[in-house]
């Protein structure tokens, strides 16, 4: 179980992407629940603004503290144990998989989604425990960066895939790249599914998805096979590969 809270500017942007698909159906069944609280009701003054000139000049407007606090604020107040509140920003620690499945083990998570310039920095030091980038280019605000962590986060909280099986054996598993997969027809535009994967032999099928994992990882990501487990047989297999 998982309670995922975003503060933001566009709450339907957020709500719009999760509902779908796999978080969607999270969310029906209770696994994960999302609370989207929109910046802008927590301003003062009359037309609703929530950003300013920057002090010093420069380009573009800077988010006022004062919201971003009280939006913050509105959501822990009803939170009893310590909570980690994430700043999307390329300024950040880089995401990945390890990040996700740690973040998976807490009962609360909240995102502050900034837009224009940034965020006024004295409420981002009061409130923000963790900066998180998604990737080294600049987005126009935290939304999108939210939605890839909110996403590869739920399907590390229990009960979210169906079949919990699934999320071992994949992608970033053990460091290795995933095999490939082949569904029916058996035959497309002339190419043959794998006979191995016809055979019914379970430890054959077994060893030739190792295989083109570690082929796969060799080829396309080869700076993984460092952290990867190998096996004396895996490291033997891609010696013969790599002679290939
Ligand atoms: N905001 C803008 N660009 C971003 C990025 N790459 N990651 C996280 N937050 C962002």
């Amino acid at each position: 179980m998982m309670n995922f809270h975003v503060l933001t500017l566009f709450p339907e942007m957020i709500q719009n992407v999760l509902k779908e698909s796999i978080t969607g159906r999270a969310i029906r069944k209770g696994s994960i629940t999302l609370n989207t609280v929109n910046i802008r009701d927590f301003t003062d003054n009359k037309h609703g603004h929530v950003d300013d000139y920057p002090y010093g000049g420069g380009a573009g407007m800077v988010m006022q503290p004062e919201p971003v606090f009280r939006a913050y604020q509105s959501v822990k107040e009803r939170i009893e144990e310590p909570v980690r509140v994430i700043y999307l920003t390329p300024q950040g620690k880089v995401f990945n998989q390890t990040m996700a499945e740690e973040l998976a083990g807490e009962k609360n998570l909240i995102f502050l989604c900034g837009h224009y310039e940034g965020v006024d920095e004295r409420v981002l030091n009061r409130i923000v425990t963790d900066n998180i980038s998604i990737g080294d280019y600049v987005l126009t605000g935290g939304e999108l960066p939210a939605l890839v962590m909110i996403d590869a986060i739920s399907r590390k909280v229990s009960g979210v895939l169906g079949n919990d099986a699934s999320a071992e054996i994949e992608t970033f598993y053990d460091n290795l790249l995933e095999y490939p997969q082949y569904t029916r027809p058996e035959v497309f535009m002339g190419e043959k599914v794998p006979d191995v994967l016809l055979s019914g032999h379970h430890a054959n099928i077994e060893k030739w998805r190792r295989e083109k994992s570690l082929e796969r990882t060799m080829d396309l990501r080869p700076d993984l096979l460092e952290k990867a487990n190998l096996t004396a047989s895996d490291k033997e297999y891609l010696k013969k590969y790599m002679a290939k």
